[in-house]
């Protein structure tokens, strides 16, 4: 893959007052030896962890450091920089700058910019775990995702003050692919409505007990975010996931049981023109959930009864339905039977006993069957394969 497609692209680069300062450094050397012509930002704080020196020296180009400080020949730096950027990245963003982000408060040329330009944004936070997972922060995230910003990480890993937790800056090599990615987005589902389920379905015992599965969700996710990279607006109707981090520009519909899952996905059928059903769909329901909590000693029997087949009883000639078959023996005999028995276009199968692929991993080995034939995938990221059933499902859309 060429990454010479960022090639004379303006991307702003704004860094904040973190240690994970140093990596942006770096990032600015690889976007330049990309070809790209790259403005750096520090904020105030940020000039205590890097020298404008190394940024200038990289770049080519003067570091705005305020609203008052002119660098450029610019009439009004930050709005003119703005307009032209391509991409913006804020690397590392701090606590701090994601609140300013969040409520717009441009008292740096950082949130100026941000606010004056129509250009993609790009933001890798970095800071102590428990600050990250804080409710503040975790609002500020949410906020921000709602604007339509893209947010890398953090990631796990080994933090300024020796802990091992998330809060961790994306890596600039990766966040590099991130940038490239913004640039090279296939837009093959330009005009198509989809629909992904995810997640497991909940059906309530009683008030505190319920019958779940290990689905983690991710999948699911996975094929939203490459629907929605890819130009589609996708609907997520999903139950428990266990993040619905990055899941910006979908629109989402959570739901818990199997019926809530069916008549969300009925509501949206008409208009769609897919639907991607990963969510681990409980086969039974209990039959009368006690409004009580019942007693453990009354709790050695549950009676069930079956839930609707959702992708079964959906109209193969109104949707083009994909499914698929989580199975731990017979891999390809079963997704052919579920091909044809639920009048599928494509089955994904993957084999759920095999170690690092599957229920909660990030990561999957899957087979794709259709009336074509089929095609083996060894083991990848649930975000890679999520391209690869696109991929395979493009030739069934008009
Ligand atoms: C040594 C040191 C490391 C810091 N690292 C971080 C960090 O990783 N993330 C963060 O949100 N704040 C960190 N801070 C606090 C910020 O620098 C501080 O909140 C500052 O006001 C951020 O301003 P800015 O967002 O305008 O850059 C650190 C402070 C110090 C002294």
């Amino acid at each position: 893959m060429s990454k010479k497609i960022i090639k004379n692209k303006n991307i702003i680069l704004c860094v904040t007052g973190s240690i994970a300062a140093y990596k942006s450094i770096y990032l600015s050397s690889l976007l330049v030896k990309e070809g790209a012509n790259v403005q750096v930002m520090l904020s105030e704080s940020a000039k205590n962890f890097v020298g404008e020196s190394s940024f200038s020296g990289i770049t080519h180009n003067e570091v705005i450091t305020g609203y008052y400080d002119s660098k450029t020949s610019l009439s009004i730096d930050h709005i003119e920089i703005a307009k032209k950027a391509d991409v913006i990245v804020v690397a590392p963003a701090t606590a701090n700058i994601l609140a300013k982000i969040a409520l717009g408060i441009s008292s740096d040329p950082i949130v100026g910019s941000i606010l004056a330009t129509k250009a993609p944004i790009l933001i890798a936070p970095a800071m102590d775990g428990d600050m990250y997972s804080s409710k503040q922060i975790q609002g500020h995230i949410n906020e921000i995702n709602n604007l339509g910003y893209k947010i890398s990480g953090p990631e796990k890993g080994r933090l300024a003050s020796g802990i091992e937790e998330f809060g961790r800056m994306t890596e600039p090599e990766s966040l590099l692919d991130e940038i490239i990615n913004i640039f090279q987005k296939k837009k093959d589902y330009n005009q198509v409505e989809a629909i992904v389920t995810a997640g497991g379905t909940i059906e309530d015992i009683d008030p505190v007990r319920y019958i779940s599965n290990k689905s983690s969700g991710k999948m699911g996710i996975a094929l939203a975010k490459a629907l929605r990279d890819r130009g589609a607006v996708v609907n997520l109707v999903y139950g428990r996931v266990d993040s619905l981090e990055e899941t910006y520009g979908i629109n989402k519909i959570p739901t818990k049981s199997a019926v809530e899952m069916k008549n969300e996905i009925e509501k949206l059928i008409d208009r769609s023109q897919i639907i991607i059903m990963s969510a681990a769909v409980a086969d039974y329901r209990v039959k009368k959930i006690s409004k009580e909590k019942i007693k453990k000693d009354n709790l050695d029997s549950i009676q069930l009864e079956k839930n609707p087949d959702i992708l079964k009883s959906l109209d193969s000639s109104k949707i083009i339905k994909v499914g698929f078959a989580a199975e731990s023996e017979n891999l390809l005999i079963n997704a052919k039977k579920k091909l044809s028995s639920k009048d599928c276009k494509i089955i994904v199968a993957n084999d759920i006993t095999l170690e690092g692929s599957g229920f909660g991993s990030d990561n999957n080995k899957a087979v794709l069957v259709d009336n074509d034939g089929e095609e083996t995938f060894p083991l990848m990221s649930k975000n890679e394969l999520a391209h690869k059933i696109l991929d395979r499902a493009k030739k069934f859309i008009n």
